[in-house]
């Protein structure tokens, strides 16, 4: 039985993806680094220095460690400018609908996010208080693949992993929340993961009673 559900933030509520896309084109195209939105899927659901690494796999040249930390911040600070703009509009679609449903049914909420601005962001869009527990970049040591994020949420939820969905849009993130030994609702891009336990183009387009009633036996 499912107890809880534990939301990755960017590109599962809200459009925020997006974003990152547009602040790693716009450092790539400076550096002149070959960048596409194909080559961006990788970098979802993994941390910023991590994220940097990958757009850095096409890079001609070497780029010291004090050059990759001012690049990351750079983009950091491309990222911060777009969310200057970031409201309530850009939750994503069935979000609202969906939380609603989950907690009518005393389900547990929680984020779990690789995101070191997830605080801001949640607060921009008025959902600082929508969650039970919040766990982010700022907490964790290890970036999903990494189960961190998804163990440490179900710890303060208190919530044992297997009553713990996991919603995820990153094929890093399925992997994170099946390693946790949480079932994992795979949405957008990491639909097409072979492992998801239950998969969803949109969190329209999927009832509460279809991600409430998967099998947690197979997971835990
Ligand atoms: C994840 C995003 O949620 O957070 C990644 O999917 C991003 O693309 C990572 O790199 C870290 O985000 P931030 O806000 O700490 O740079
Ligand atoms: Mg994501």
């Amino acid at each position: 039985m499912i107890r809880a559900v534990i939301f990755d933030l960017d590109g599962v509520i809200v459009s925020t993806d997006e974003f990152h896309f547009r602040a790693w084109k716009r450092v790539a195209d400076e550096e002149g680094i070959p960048f596409t939105r194909q080559n961006n899927e990788r970098l979802r659901g993994v941390s910023r220095m991590e994220s940097l690494e990958i757009m850095l796999e096409r890079a001609a040249r070497k780029y010291s460690q004090a050059g990759k930390v001012a690049m990351a911040e750079r983009k950091n600070g491309y990222y911060r400018e777009l969310l200057k703009d970031l409201t309530p509009a850009d939750i994503l679609p069935g979000v609202l609908p969906v939380l609603d449903d989950l907690r009518k049914r005393g389900i547990k909420l929680a984020i779990g996010s690789s995101s070191k601005n997830a605080g801001p962001i949640l607060k921009a869009i008025g959902m600082e208080t929508a969650f039970d527990v919040v766990v982010d970049g700022t907490h964790i040591t290890q970036s999903k693949p990494d189960p961190e994020v998804f163990a440490k949420a179900g710890v303060s939820l208190g919530v044992p992993p297997g009553q713990c969905l996991v919603v995820e849009d990153a094929d890093a993130g399925v992997e994170a929340g099946l390693a946790a030994g949480m079932p994992v609702l795979a949405v957008g891009f990491a639909a097409a993961h072979p492992n998801a336990t239950l998969k969803a183009r949109s969190l329209a387009e999927i009832t509460v009673e279809e991600m409430l009633r998967v099998d947690t036996r197979e997971v835990s």
